[in-house]
């Protein structure tokens, strides 16, 4: 399962990305909203980190306007994705987009219905919002089961990219599932390398080493 980062922060993106398990990223108007700068500049900066898709959002509701700024997001950088909301504009914009061959992400995904018309606009991309539905005491991952089953049954080629990333335990569920992908906010991956007993055997470990080379001086 690719692993990419729900952030727009460059500094955050590029201790990760140095790690070499990021496989690309996804913003939002929210999170580009929070950076400095200019957000073209950024996402340019952003797409020179990560050497994998880079989603930039739309915030134009009509559809020509859709179209626009699909247009500006995708012509930053190759590796540019433009994310649509799911609205009957959005789907629209998604369609008429795929057909000129720029990749799209359909977002603010909240059923498999919904899912089900972002594969049939062509979208490259399908982001169901998992913790958003669980602050509502919905179930997000099951919502994702019946997205990866259905995608399955008819083989569409719209990659499952899991988005609204609470904890480990998303992640964990959507590799089984058999998602394409999990968006996290950085702190949501670097939570991915915590167990205490990786900690306590390292520092036991090192004592060890430590007290025998005493012995031996
Ligand atoms: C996905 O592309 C969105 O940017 C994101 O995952 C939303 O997450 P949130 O619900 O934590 O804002």
């Amino acid at each position: 399962m690719k692993l990419f980062i729900d952030s727009g922060n460059i500094k955050d993106i590029e201790t990760l990305a140095a790690l070499g398990i990021i496989d690309g990223v996804t913003t939002n108007p929210t999170l580009l909203s929070k950076e400095p700068g200019d957000y073209r500049q950024n996402l340019k900066r952003i797409c020179e980190i990560v050497n994998g898709p880079v989603s930039g959002e739309v915030v134009a509701t009509d559809y020509a306007g859709m179209i626009r700024e699909g247009h500006d997001i995708a012509k930053i950088d190759d590796r540019m994705i433009v994310k649509v909301p799911l609205t009957r504009n959005g789907i629209h914009a998604c369609k008429t987009l795929s057909g000129e061959t720029i990749r799209v992400n359909v977002t603010l995904v909240f059923s498999a219905a919904q899912a089900l018309l972002a594969a049939k606009a062509g979208a490259t991309y399908v982001s169901p919002f998992v913790g958003r539905l669980d602050d509502i005491a919905s179930n997000g991952m099951g919502g994702v089961k019946e997205i990866v089953e259905i995608y399955d049954n008819y083989g569409y080629k719209t990659e499952v990219l899991v988005a609204s990333c609470r904890h480990p335990m998303h992640i964990v569920e959507a590799a089984r599932m058999g998602a394409d992908i999990c968006t996290c906010p950085p702190a949501v991956i670097d939570a991915l390398f915590n167990h205490p007993l990786t900690s306590i055997g390292l520092e036991k470990f090192l004592k060890d080493w430590e007290k025998s080379q005493a012995v031996k001086a």
